[in-house]
């Protein structure tokens, strides 16, 4: 990883006043999933997934040069849609921490964030993805333009991927616009576990204009955090045999998405969720994230396929959250399904994404 980045500048060896950058980043969905890590984001399988369009974070920084590196953490001030908010603050300070080892220039800096999210804080879609995606591009941009690099967009976004796996994992994919793989894989060329890749090329155009449509069950913050969830795997007695399965499932998903077979495709991303749930369920200790209602949901879109024939699939998250994803051609039936289950809960209607987007900062 160190290689990777390859940064002969630990010195602060750069001229700087105080700058401000900006950044907006997608949140993605996993259909294949992630579930079990070594050290520093290491993934023990293969994961693919979308970004999604709307749901964002956009982050602005204001830096400025100290006149000596900070030590332990650095010094920061985190608002949150205009608050300041001690515990991402300490998250973030844990990452810059870690990615200082990467770009040791972080050292002279503080740091001032203003960040906010395109969907309600309390929809339950709060990720850590979209965040930490948003941070990690504004470093490695700021070192491109520190250092004169000329690096082109392309390698600032490996660069950024593998810098924002370490914050989180599933934020490597943030990273990419519309399908990307992250985890060494002889499906796809190129694939490594330090960072995400596009693989728009091995996808068939009837994929290119996928939706997600988010059923927010509940919008209480994850009862589980990730963390914690990727660390019931090391003890798990179906570990072995389920990162074999996720190998087997991301080559059968290669070859629905090759030929735009969305029967396959759907069958086997609900599959993955609910192997996600189902071994969240074995864990010890154990963990149900699904409500009735999402059970319900669920029960309702296998009912109304049988009826309809309609291409509309689920696929879950680390939540009760349901997200029904179908193509766009599918919206009208999408609609008629929801209304059909008089549902009072929020719906966040979202497709796939053009990935990463730099904004023009006003106010300095
Ligand atoms: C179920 O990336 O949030 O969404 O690496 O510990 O930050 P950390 O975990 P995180 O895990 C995401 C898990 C998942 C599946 C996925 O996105 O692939």
């Amino acid at each position: 990883m160190k290689e990777f980045f390859n940064n002969k500048y630990t010195q602060g060896e750069f001229e700087l006043g105080s700058n401000s950058i900006c950044y907006s980043c997608p949140s993605n969905i996993a259909l294949i999933k992630y579930w079990g890590k070594k050290e520093t984001q290491l993934p023990r399988n293969p994961s693919l997934g979308f970004s999604l369009e709307d749901a964002r974070t956009t982050t602005k920084l204001k830096y400025s040069k100290r006149g000596r590196p900070w030590d332990d953490s650095p010094d920061l001030k985190f608002y949150f849609e205009g608050s300041q908010n001690q515990s991402f603050a300490m998250k973030v300070s844990g990452f810059i921490t870690k990615a200082s080892e990467y770009l040791p220039f972080l050292r002279w800096l503080d740091f001032e964030f203003d960040s906010s999210n395109s969907f309600p804080h309390s929809s339950g879609m709060a990720s850590s993805a979209s965040a930490m995606s948003a941070i990690a591009l504004i470093f490695v941009d700021i070192e491109n333009q520190l250092f004169n690099l000329d690096q082109n967009q392309d390698v600032i976004r490996k660069k950024a991927s593998a810098l924002a796996r370490i914050g989180s994992g599933s934020a490597c994919r943030s990273l990419l616009p519309h399908f990307s793989v992250w985890g060494e894989t002889p499906e796809y060329e190129g694939s490594s576990d330090l960072f995400a890749i596009d693989i728009d090329k091995q996808v068939h155009q009837d994929f290119m204009d996928i939706c997600d449509s988010v059923v927010i069950v509940s919008s209480q913050v994850k009862s589980v955090s990730s963390s914690h969830g990727h660390k019931l795997m090391d003890q798990h007695p179906f570990a072995e045999n389920r990162y074999l399965q996720a190998r087997e499932n991301l080559s059968k998903l290669k070859g629905h998405l090759k030929k735009g077979d969305w029967v396959g495709f759907g069958e086997l991303i609900e599959l993955e969720a609910l192997t996600l749930h189902g071994l969240m369920m074995s864990s010890s200790p154990s963990y149900t994230l699904l409500r009735p209602l999402s059970l319900e949901i669920i029960e309702e879109l296998k009912n109304f396929r049988t009826k309809t024939n309609c291409d509309i699939y689920f696929t879950l998250d680390a939540g009760p959250n349901i997200h029904l994803i179908y193509p766009h051609k599918e919206k009208e039936n999408l609609l008629v399904f929801l209304r059909s289950l008089n549902l009072s809960c929020d719906v966040h209607h979202d497709h796939l994404g053009s990935g990463p987007k730099k904004l023009v900062v006003t106010n300095g």
